[in-house]
């Protein structure tokens, strides 16, 4: 029986190659490798700075401490999205309001986030979730008329695109994933992006132990409290040569997405959710809702297809829903429906026709 995953990382011999010169080089902490992979995502966003973190959650955190949330503050999200949107509010002692997202987008309800808002309100965590981006242009407008920051959480976002702009160049923090899941991997690991040269400096100084920063460099100072954050060379050397290839997994995945959709757009029994309009889905996963979700993918996978949920309903699980910290807002039909119907399929960069069309054979037969 065939056995096709639900993703694949992209190690290849150059990236292996990087890691033996680290490991040659003896510097095996945060240092000149990290730097270089910052520097890549830099250019790459067009963002003026990115800091790796040692996660997308702890890069969240520290983005929501630069902008100053903390106690007594409130921060809106939406309930679709992988649980750490929610904990990291926690962790800075804020209180999460939780929204609906989108039937259609699975993104969160931009009307509601306005409803929402109160004067405790101090910033919003919408997520440009499965690399679907977010409308930056609604999210600016609600930034402005309201004074809130938008922090945004970019775990699978990667190379997807609003009008032209990458994501991370967009919002006033975006916080990317290295997690496996997502296709430029270190294994663990999260990058942070910005415009904001005093969030920049801050966060570059709690990442290092509060270290003092002159000219966005570390001083051997130390002018408040911090903690440890800091991603190793090794792990930034995987991520640095995945960034050189970018654009070609990018495209890879973008092809088979299309596929997909060619594929199984006539299927009255699928539906596909929708791309921001102006925006560029970059495919972290392709995402179908189907009715009977479970019992498909329980067939999916007796048939060797690793099919996947999309992700979780906050207000379902016990960390938020009767939680005092948490506020949740509305009925939550759209999340409802993501998290019962949402299924991700297989892709990834190095998955072939033959194995693409067994997927779509495969799921067609189950929804006979
Ligand atoms: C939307 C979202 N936010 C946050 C995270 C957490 O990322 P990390 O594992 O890098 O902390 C994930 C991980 O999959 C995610 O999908």
């Amino acid at each position: 029986m065939k056995r096709i995953p639900l993703i694949k990382p992209f190690i290849t011999g150059d990236v292996k190659d990087k890691v033996g010169e680290v490991l040659d080089s003896g510097y095996l902490t945060e240092g000149p490798v990290t730097r270089e992979f910052e520097k890549e995502f830099e250019r790459y966003t067009g963002c003026c700075r990115a800091l790796a973190m040692t996660s997308c959650t702890t890069g969240l955190e520290v983005a929501l401490r630069a902008v100053g949330v903390g106690q007594g503050d409130e921060v809106i999200i939406p309930d679709y999205t992988y649980p750490a949107t929610g904990h990291v509010v926690g962790l800075v002692g804020a209180r999460a309001v939780i929204v609906d997202v989108s039937r259609e987008s699975m993104l969160i309800e931009y009307d509601q986030i306005e409803e929402a808002i109160g004067r405790r309100t101090k910033a919003i965590l919408p997520v440009s979730l499965f690399g679907n981006p977010l409308d930056y242009q609604r999210l600016s407008e609600i930034r402005d008329k309201y004074g809130v920051h938008v922090i945004e959480d970019a775990a699978c976002s990667i190379g997807a695109e609003f009008r032209g702009t990458k994501v991370g160049n967009l919002a006033d923090i975006s916080v990317f994933s290295l997690h496996p899941r997502k296709f430029i991997t270190t294994g663990e690991g999260g990058m942070v992006t910005t415009n904001n040269a005093g969030w920049a400096d801050w966060m570059l100084s709690y990442k290092h132990f509060g270290m003092g920063v002159h000219d966005s460099r570390l001083t051997a100072s130390f002018e408040q409290p911090g903690t440890n954050y800091k991603l190793s060379d090794i792990l930034a050397a995987v991520g640095l040569v995945q960034m050189k290839h970018i654009d070609d997994l990018l495209s890879k995945r973008c092809l088979l997405a299309r596929r997909y959709v060619e594929y199984l757009q006539d299927n009255p029994q699928v539906i596909i959710p929708e791309t921001t309009p102006q925006g560029v889905h970059s495919y972290q996963s392709f995402c179908l809702f189907v009715e009977n979700r479970n019992q498909i993918m329980q067939e999916l996978r007796a048939q060797g297809i690793e099919a996947q949920i999309g992700t979780y309903s906050l207000h379902m699980h016990k960390a938020f829903k009767n939680n005092p910290n948490c506020k949740i807002v509305g009925d939550m039909v759209g999340s409802r429906y993501a998290y019962d119907h949402c299924m991700a399929l297989p892709l990834y960069h190095d998955l072939t026709a033959d194995d693409q069309e067994y997927v779509v054979d495969t799921l067609s037969r189950c929804l006979l």
